[in-house]
């Protein structure tokens, strides 16, 4: 079955959803046995399309199912998920990705699910069947102490995007997990390569998982109960059809602050970042790559992205004692009930 036939009657459904075997014939220039087939092979794959008979076809829904014509319909982007794969399954779409490095900036690959889906510090990132799960291939041309600032674009496109598509009022946990209600819902992977010779980016790999439905309590250990700890869209809202649009929306807000970035933006990109994070006034505890974890109190983020915060004493009061946290030295726990 062809692929790009298939895209294309996606296409036609989603400017006109009623169509006539006759208006498709005459759009795509098949036969109408050829779209009678297409269309039962999309109605297999899971689309909703209604046939009339005697009249043609009414498009309904696309039930959660991922489609480049719809993304790229939903999308305002220049460069980025111009070129898109969709597969099935796949190890990591990081690591996909990593093999395509050549490929323009703003290759996309998205899976409906990860067999050896990815986390950041060697974690593995649980992505059953139905979630949203994509990588886009970066290549601006910025500095290399400027890398973190990828984290902060892509963490803020993240949550913007969740919060005018879903509703859902999420937060940033510093520096790059998406929080709903204390639970994680969404993670943030940044790899970059580096020119040494110039100290410039040659590319960025932005992955990005983000729980769709509940994730299954087999994935966990017997200690650990997944709905402490996570989160999901559907818990949320109740309501499905966000999937395509979502990443579309992801994709648009992304390019446009990375362009941000590369026109030197810095400062408005921290200030946006900062009023979209919910650690603010909480008590963390900090764990640092190489010494003791502490207590402390955020109070702050400074124009370097660096967490500002106020160690507490053992007895849980402030101390004098101002720390800033920063991103490739240090992650942070939010402290429950404190
Ligand atoms: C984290 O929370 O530790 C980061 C999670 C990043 C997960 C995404 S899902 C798409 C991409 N592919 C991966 O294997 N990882 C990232």
């Amino acid at each position: 079955m062809s692929q790009l036939l298939k895209e294309k009657i996606m296409q036609a459904f989603l400017e006109k959803s009623i169509l006539t075997g006759g208006e498709l014939e005459k759009k795509l220039g098949v036969t109408r046995s050829a779209i009678s087939k297409v269309i039962n092979s999309l109605i297999q794959d899971g689309l909703n399309i209604e046939t009339i008979p005697r009249k043609g076809y009414k498009f309904l829904d696309d039930n959660d199912i991922l489609s480049k014509a719809t993304i790229d319909f939903n999308i305002d982007a220049k460069k980025y998920g111009k070129q898109i794969e969709i597969l099935d399954s796949v190890d990591s779409t990081n690591l996909y990705l990593k093999n395509l490095i050549d490929a323009n900036e703003g290759y996309t690959v998205i899976a409906d699910k990860q067999i050896g889906g990815m986390g950041r510090k060697g974690r593995k990132f649980i992505s059953e069947k139905g979630g949203i799960y994509f990588s886009i291939l970066l290549k601006p041309k910025i500095e290399v102490s400027d890398i973190k600032f990828l984290t902060f674009c892509a963490a803020l496109s993240v949550a913007e995007s969740i919060k005018s598509i879903c509703g859902i009022d999420v937060g940033i946990k510093w520096v790059n997990d998406i929080f709903y209600d204390s639970k994680k819902l969404c993670g943030i992977s940044t790899d970059a390569t580096l020119c040494l010779e110039s100290m410039t980016l040659k590319s960025a790999i932005i992955g990005i998982g983000i729980n769709l439905h509940p994730l299954s309590d087999n994935d966990f250990s017997d200690t650990t109960q997944i709905q402490n700890i996570a989160t999901d869209i559907f818990s949320i809202t109740r309501q499905t059809g966000f999937r395509n649009k979502l990443i579309a929306k992801i994709l648009s807000s992304l390019e446009f602050f990375i362009d941000k970035l590369v026109a030197g933006k810095k400062l408005e990109i921290l200030s946006l970042y900062k009023d979209n994070i919910c650690v603010m006034g909480s008590v963390v505890k900090v764990i640092p790559v190489n010494n003791a974890e502490y207590l402390a109190r955020v109070i702050g983020l400074n124009d370097n992205g660096e967490l500002k915060v106020n160690k507490l004493t053992d007895d849980k009061s402030l101390s004098n004692e101002i720390q800033f946290l920063s991103t490739e030295e240090v992650s942070i726990m939010v402290m429950q009930d404190e």
